[in-house]
């Protein structure tokens, strides 16, 4: 009988520039991108100098298409299986089974609470749903059509400045990550922080949404779930003690929250454990996580889905609409996905609660539009050829418009749950064995190389310049004809 050999967990390279071949390990199906460094030679004739050769060789990942930048134990997504699992419990489970406040302990500390821990965990999020008056004062002085986003953006920003004795660039940089070696003071004021943040978004995002319409801010209401609590501080006017969400909503909405409390190392997360690796306080990093999540490309997609469904306007223009589809002149916002290559499980998970949520609200020309989609799209050769599923964005947009949202409030929607995602992230961030390294990356720089500076009176523009070469001449919106007639001084260079 032969002797098995066990393959060896590594990599073999050899670089053609020097002939010499080097072994990287390779552990979890990766190897370093330091070993990579490792390997060096003398410049060739086309190098420049900054490509830094003789340093060791790159590794050149625009958008983060193949690099692992964490160890992680909170979320698993295989997008050709189309699983989705946080801390190792299939979402469609989740979603069945547990609440946004069960689901959120489970995500941040590793499993599903005891009754007593779920219980203490309720009371103190509730304890802290209350935010300062001068937060609602600085939620005041937006000017009443502001995005709401921006509004939550500030206000996480601005609760920092509340919370001095939170902020390392005050108490000292090793605050948080003293808790990495068992510091029990630094544990306490990490996690009274995730407390204070979880308690206190539902109070903010609702604050901006009463804006919007010049209504007075709810104070939050105690023996409510957190998507009871935010509906009450979103839509109670007078009968505060009476107030009663329609179950069937409050349960969609808390399953709506469960699928976006997390996933994974995505835009905004990234962005989190970027701005977290400075040791700045968890206020400014759940500002830049909303900043992140604001942009069209991420926190957008359900808005755009149905800012898509009205531009269709009725069933009947579904088949000529799916043709421009077909004939590739458009794109089917709300189907498709960069992971999931299968059916995204998260539109699985929400799809009977959609059909709940509609049996409550009613039916709408939108809704009949989005469900002719669907059903037109299912058939279509050319979506089921390339696996094109409706996703996440698609349902849970049609929830969202259901249920009375106003399309710029489907960020904020999303900003809330996701809240427990980045904190979940940045705190394993901060108990990093070891202590936390300073998210550094490098570039490769193709501009000038070194050149002698040159006088304003010396200098020329670019013959073959492009528009974006130059700042282009831009307009000012409050510039009377009066102004642009005056005559100007010409000014000296200062
Ligand atoms: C999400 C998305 C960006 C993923 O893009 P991707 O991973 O680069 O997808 P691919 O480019 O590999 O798509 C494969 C094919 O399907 C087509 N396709 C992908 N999504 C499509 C869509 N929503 N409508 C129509 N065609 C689509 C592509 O044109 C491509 O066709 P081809 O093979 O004939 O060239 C893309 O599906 C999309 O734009 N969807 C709509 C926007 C949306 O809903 N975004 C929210 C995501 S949560």
């Amino acid at each position: 009988m032969g002797l098995t050999t066990t393959p060896r967990q590594s990599l073999t390279v050899v670089d053609n520039r020097t002939g010499k071949s080097y072994e990287l390990p390779i552990t979890h199906n990766s190897v370093l991108a330091t070993d990579i460094k490792n390997i060096k030679a003398e410049p060739a004739p086309e190098d420049s100098p900054e490509d830094e050769t003789k340093q060791g060789l790159r590794v050149y990942d625009p958008a983060y298409m193949n690099t692992a930048v964490v160890q992680s134990k909170i979320t698993y997504i295989n997008g050709l299986e189309g699983i989705l699992r946080y801390r190792g419990y299939p979402i469609e489970q989740l979603v069945q089974k547990s609440n946004f406040l069960e689901t959120a302990f489970l995500l941040i500390y590793g499993e599903l609470p005891t009754e007593s821990q779920f219980g203490n965990w309720q009371d103190e999020i509730s304890h802290h749903t209350f935010v300062h008056t001068d937060i609602e004062g600085l939620l005041k002085s937006f000017r009443y059509d502001s995005h709401p986003m921006s509004m939550l953006t500030a206000a996480f920003a601005t609760l920092g400045a509340f919370a001095p004795e939170a902020n390392p660039s005050l108490r000292g940089q090793k605050l948080y990550t003293n808790a990495a070696s068992g510091d029990l003071e630094s544990l306490q004021v990490l996690d009274k922080q995730i407390l204070r943040i979880l308690g206190k978004a539902p109070t903010l995002a609702a604050a901006s949404y009463r804006m919007r319409q010049g209504r007075p801010f709810n104070r939050p209401a105690q023996g409510l779930s957190y998507t009871g609590n935010f509906l009450h501080l979103l839509d109670t006017l007078s009968d505060r003690d009476n107030y009663k969400p329609h179950p069937v909503l409050e349960k969609a909405l808390d399953a709506l929250f469960i699928i976006h409390a997390d996933h994974e190392v995505n835009c905004s997360t990234a962005t989190v454990l970027q701005v977290g690796s400075s040791l700045v306080d968890p206020y400014s990093v759940v500002a830049a996580g909303c900043a992140a999540l604001y942009g069209p490309s991420h926190g957008g997609a359900s808005e755009s889905a149905i800012r898509m469904l009205m531009e269709i306007g009725s069933p009947a223009n579904v088949p000529s609409f799916m043709a421009d589809v077909e004939a590739r002149k458009r794109v089917l916002v709300g189907f498709g996905h960069r992971v999931y290559k299968n059916v995204d499980p998260r539109s699985t998970a929400i799809r009977q609660l959609a059909d709940e949520v509609f049996k409550v609200t009613g039916r709408n020309q939108l809704l009949d539009t989005a469900l002719e989609l669907a059903r037109y799209a299912r058939e279509s050769e050319f979506m089921k050829s390339r696996k094109l599923y409706p996703n996440v964005d698609f349902y849970s947009g049609l929830i969202y418009q259901a249920m009375g949202f106003p399309l710029d409030f489907y960020p904020v929607l999303f900003a809330v749950p996701r809240c427990v995602g980045w904190l979940a992230h940045w705190r394993q961030q901060m108990l990093t064995p070891g202590g936390v390294k300073i998210w550094r990356p490098r570039q490769l720089y193709l501009g000038s190389g070194e050149r002698e500076y040159v006088d304003a009176r010396d200098t020329r523009e670019k013959k073959d310049g492009k528009l974006a070469d130059a700042p282009v001449a831009v307009s000012h919106g409050g510039d009377s004809k009066r102004s642009l007639l005056a005559a100007k001084k010409v000014r000296a260079r200062l």
